[in-house]
Order: structure tokens, then C-alpha cells, then sequence
């Protein structure tokens, strides 16, 4: 699978590491020029990462205002976007729902779903003006099943999968697609978040009997990132080792 991504510029949310790092590097693989946005950008190792962004951007995908300079900065400085790739995320707590604290609920839901909406706000028009976008929302497969003990992080991956359902269907005839992917779980720093036992839990629950690898999310987000998807938009492509059974 070769995607010829050569003149194209795509943004990708907390691409400083693990999952959105994976997919920057391949993006910039196959010929786009990467901007990355991330809440801290210092530190960037070239020589380590591979490759140069064309930008590095501090920003807070939970804040609309944030999201909107940052955008508009974009534009300033390299004229488009082709591809958005929303991955920025955290996993919150692992606790009962009734016990959830409130603000880490709020956290949550306002980065992993409020930031997922205030990019793809920002963005859209000036793709439905181009003609041309690709959205790649980052979901999990906790907004397809719903997964105990992460109650916020499970109704945030199912507003983020039903939000690009909407908004898929709104731009359908602009050449704006909206995709979505669902992985199971992947060794990444988010793991910290998380109890041994929830791990084991997750990788029991998988029939290949091994974690994802985020370069295996990155192969499959290159595809749909690239003008060869062309007739699948709203789509939940799942990356789940034969765990999803819907
Ligand atoms: N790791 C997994 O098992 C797994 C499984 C399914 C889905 N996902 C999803 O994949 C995405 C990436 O996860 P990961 O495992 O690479 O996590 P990670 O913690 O390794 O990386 C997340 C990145 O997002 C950035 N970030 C956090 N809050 C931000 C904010 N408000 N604004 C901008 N950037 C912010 C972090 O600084 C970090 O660089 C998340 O959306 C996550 O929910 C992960």
C-alpha cells in the first residue's frame, strides 16, 4: 500500500508521541508535510523521529481559541490542510462511574470529544472551500463496546464516532471525508493512566492475543488519509485483532 500523499499538509493532534507519532511518520512517508499540535512541542528529536515537521504548534485541542489560532497560524505559514488526523487524547481514570469525579469527567469529555469537534469546526470550512479533506478521528474500541471503569472515556469514543457519522453525511458531496478508527488496546505512555488489571483485562479480550502496535494504526490512518479512500466516508474501521464483533 503506497499513498501518494506528495504537496499535502496534514495536521496531526498530539503527534509529539506514541499513536500520533506513529501516524506523522508515516504521513510524511509517503510525502506530506507534517504540522503537529500538542499541548508541550519542545524536545523534538529529528534524527530520532525521522523526519522534520514542517511546524510544531503548542495547543490545547480542549480550547476552541486555542485551536483557532493555531489553525489560522497554519494557514499563514504553509497556505492548507489537506488532512486532519484528530488523535489527541486521554484515557482518565479507572474507577466505578458512580464513583467518577466530576472534573476528571469534564477532562475528559473536553479533550477527547470537545477537541475532536472544535478541530474538525475549525478546519472544515477550509476544506469544503478546497474541495478536498481527509478527517481521521481517532475513536477506540471502548466507543463501540463500552468498557467498565472508564466511563468517560468510553462515552467520549462514542461521541466521537457518532459526531463523525453527523458531520460525514453533512459534507458528503464537499469531498470531505470523515472516517474514524477504533483501536483496541496499544502499548503507549497512556498505559500509565491505567491499572495492571484493566490491561490484562483488555488483552483477554483480544483473539490475536497480542497489544496493537501503532504503526499497524498508522498503515490503516494512511489509507483513509489518502485521496485512494475516495467512496467510504462515516466509516468506523476497527483495529482490533478479531475482538469486534459489530
Ligand atoms: N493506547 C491505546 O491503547 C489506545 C487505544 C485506543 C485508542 N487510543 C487513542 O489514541 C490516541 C492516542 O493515544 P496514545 O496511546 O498515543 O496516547 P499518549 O498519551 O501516548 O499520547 C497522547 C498525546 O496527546 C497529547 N495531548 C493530551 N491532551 C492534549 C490536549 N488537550 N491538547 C493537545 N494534545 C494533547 C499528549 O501530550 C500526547 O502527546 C488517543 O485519542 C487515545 O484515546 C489509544
Amino acid at each position: 500500500m503506497s499513498q501518494n500523499l506528495e504537496g499535502q499538509i496534514a495536521i496531526i493532534t498530539g503527534g509529539m508521541r506514541g499513536i500520533g507519532l506513529a501516524i506523522a511518520r508515516r504521513l510524511h512517508a509517503e510525502g506530506a508535510q507534517i504540522v503537529i499540535w500538542d499541548l508541550a512541542v519542545d524536545g523534538w528529536d529529528s534524527a530520532e523521529n525521522g523526519f522534520e515537521p514542517v511546524l510544531r504548534q503548542s495547543v490545547d485541542v480542549s480550547s476552541l481559541a486555542s485551536v483557532e489560532a493555531a489553525f489560522a497560524e497554519v494557514l499563514e505559514r504553509v497556505g492548507h490542510v489537506e488532512i486532519l488526523v484528530n488523535n489527541a487524547g486521554i484515557n482518565g481514570p479507572v474507577v466505578s462511574s458512580w464513583e467518577y469525579p466530576t472534573e476528571a469527567w469534564d477532562k475528559v469529555i473536553a479533550i477527547d470529544l470537545n477537541g475532536v469537534f472544535y478541530c474538525c469546526r475549525t478546519a472544515i470550512p477550509h476544506m469544503r472551500e478546497r474541495g478536498y479533506g481527509r478527517i481521521v478521528n481517532i475513536a477506540s474500541m471502548a466507543g463501540k463496546d463500552g468498557v467498565q471503569y472508564i466511563s468517560a472515556y468510553s462515552a467520549a469514543k462514542a461521541g466521537v464516532i457518532a459526531f463523525t457519522k453527523a458531520a460525514a453525511k453533512e459534507l458528503a458531496q464537499d469531498g470531505v471525508l470523515l472516517n474514524c478508527v477504533a483501536p483496541a488496546m496499544v502499548e503507549t505512555p497512556l498505559m500509565a493512566e491505567m491499572t495492571q488489571a484493566h490491561i490484562d483485562a483488555s488483552k483477554a479480550k483480544i483473539p490475536m492475543g497480542r497489544f496493537l502496535k501503532a504503526e499497524e494504526v498508522a498503515n490503516m490512518v494512511t489509507w483513509i488519509a489518502g485521496p485512494e479512500c475516495s467512496f467510504t466516508t462515516g466509516f468506523v474501521f476497527d483495529l482490533s485483532g478479531g475482538r469486534a464483533t459489530y
